[in-house]
């Protein structure tokens, strides 16, 4: 049976719950420091959570990036490294694994997922392209532009909206498509910068329909379609749950199914692929292989690691084929939901409906008073973790960064703080811990005050600005 079994078992006996398809065989112990030490530790990081010293943290929430906890079968593969610099027996498996489950016939393996981001786009893009998306991901679009790319937001208006229940919030709007190729003509557009589940949308889904439809319209237009397979896996879990004619096909079979309609896909595997470092770039035209091979000696290592060791690459490719397992997917999105059903519960703003990896806080609800260029959500962060150690991370007008033309902020729609959940790490315990926290700070709510950013730093600024309380 492909489907997740606790599914049919709901079905059939009124209230059946779901539980991880695994047991805990090791443990790492984590405590609470006082709510004195909290306010110092929060203080020395300049109010922002990435720099945060990760034993000052109590339930980490930062993101489900090279945070999941691997299997006995991927400790085991740990042992079968090969750590040869040329050829290493660990590498074919790799590609063994991304060929069987994604299709993809060139496998390039990078050190982790932007690796991979910079060889496609600066092997693609040449400058003045235009790179339409379904909404942006930070270093994606960074790199994009470092290339001499051009981004452009194609996804549909929804996205945009935190409470528009559409099913695909992540689909592309074929219109906006339709109204740059008019507009700047299709040889000024390499490829369309497809992700699946965005990331930055809420962790929202992209349907089979609309990809196949992009797929119709890009073969019109001599268009390609490179995929960011970062969480595919969850984005097949919706198209199972959501689109009837996909109910009974496995999360493996959608995953082969949506990828063969893209010519290529970059890959943070320190997500779906459970492992807490790697990535890699597959394509499917031999051209764009060799040139990303040409680069990847110069930025990552040689072609049969790029950047991995041998026994990394082993679990990578055990994490390939147990990321994709249907209960796996489905306890880890139920996770998920569990959380944000506790809030909701509460009326508590958060993104809807609730994607695969994280919460979304909608900062801009929670916070009404505090206006966008005082941070409500690096604000609603830095009071999370001062109340119980909990961290979480900014995605609004911080991690949106400056427009490189006029220099302003950009002020996204969408003001959020992410509260990304690790794959097979936390229970439910931590997720009531969790809730039950940010209840008391929305609590707080009309006593608290904005921030302002007193250091900022060129690049992904998010990561290391600092901020002081007004
Ligand atoms: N694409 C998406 C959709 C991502 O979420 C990330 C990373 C990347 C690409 C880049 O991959 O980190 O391996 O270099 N996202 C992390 C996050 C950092 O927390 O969401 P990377």
């Amino acid at each position: 049976m492909s489907k997740s079994k606790f599914q049919t078992m709901g079905q059939q006996f009124g209230r059946r719950s779901w539980a991880e398809p695994w047991k805990i065989k090791m443990v790492e112990p984590i405590s609470m420091i006082t709510a004195e030490e909290r306010l110092k530790a929060c203080q020395d990081a300049g109010y922002n959570t990435f720099l945060m010293r990760s034993e000052d943290v109590y339930i980490d929430l930062l993101t489900d990036s090279g945070t999941s906890a691997m299997s006995d079968r991927q400790w085991a593969g740990i042992m079968m490294g090969d750590e040869a610099y040329a050829g290493s027996r660990n590498f074919y498996n790799l590609e063994a694994a991304i060929q069987k489950y994604y299709g993809y016939k060139y496998v390039v393996p990078t050190h982790q997922g932007r690796g991979a981001e910079h060889l496609i786009s600066q092997a693609t893009i040449t400058k003045g392209d235009y790179i339409p998306g379904n909404m942006y991901f930070t270093t994606t679009r960074l790199h994009q532009e470092l290339a001499g790319g051009i981004f452009v937001d194609v996804i549909i208006d929804e996205a945009h909206d935190p409470i528009d229940q559409h099913p695909f919030k992540g689909n592309v709007d074929l219109d906006k498509m339709a109204a740059l190729v008019d507009k700047v003509g299709a040889e000024k557009i390499p490829y369309v910068s497809l992700a699946g589940t965005v990331n930055m949308a809420g962790g929202q889904p992209v349907s089979m329909a609309n990809v196949k439809a992009l797929r119709a319209f890009c073969d019109k237009h001599s268009i390609r379609i490179y995929l960011d397979a970062t969480r595919m896996y969850e984005n097949a879990f919706f198209i199972q749950e959501r689109e009837d004619e996909y109910a009974d096909k496995s999360i493996a079979e959608i995953l082969f199914e949506f990828c063969s309609y893209t010519d290529a896909a970059w890959m943070s595997a320190k997500k779906d692929n459970l492992v807490n470092i790697g990535g890699w770039l597959a394509v499917n035209q031999a051209e764009v292989a060799e040139k990303a091979r040409n680069m990847v000696v110069v930025y990552e290592g040689l072609h049969t690691y790029g950047g991995m060791a041998g026994r990394d690459m082993e679990a990578l490719a055990i994490g390939i084929a147990e990321g994709v397992e249907d209960d796996h997917v489905a306890s880890r999105v139920r996770q998920v939901r569990y959380l944000g059903k506790l809030l909701l519960d509460w009326d508590i703003p958060i993104m809807e409906p609730v994607g695969g990896h994280a919460i979304f806080v909608d900062a801009k609800r929670f916070y009404n008073h505090i206006p966008q260029d005082q941070f409500p959500a690096q604000t609603l962060a830095a009071q999370l973790y001062l109340d119980s150690g909990v961290r979480s991370m900014e995605r609004g007008v911080v991690s949106a960064g400056r427009d490189p033309q006029t220099g302003d902020h950009r002020y996204p729609a969408l003001e959020l703080t992410r509260l990304t959940i690790p794959r097979r790490v936390y229970t439910q315990a931590h997720m009531d811990v969790v809730a039950e926290s940010i209840k008391a700070v929305y609590d707080a709510r009309e006593q608290t005050k904005g921030l302002k950013m007193v250091y900022e730093p060129e690049y992904l600024r998010f990561f290391q600005a600092r901020f002081e309380p007004i």
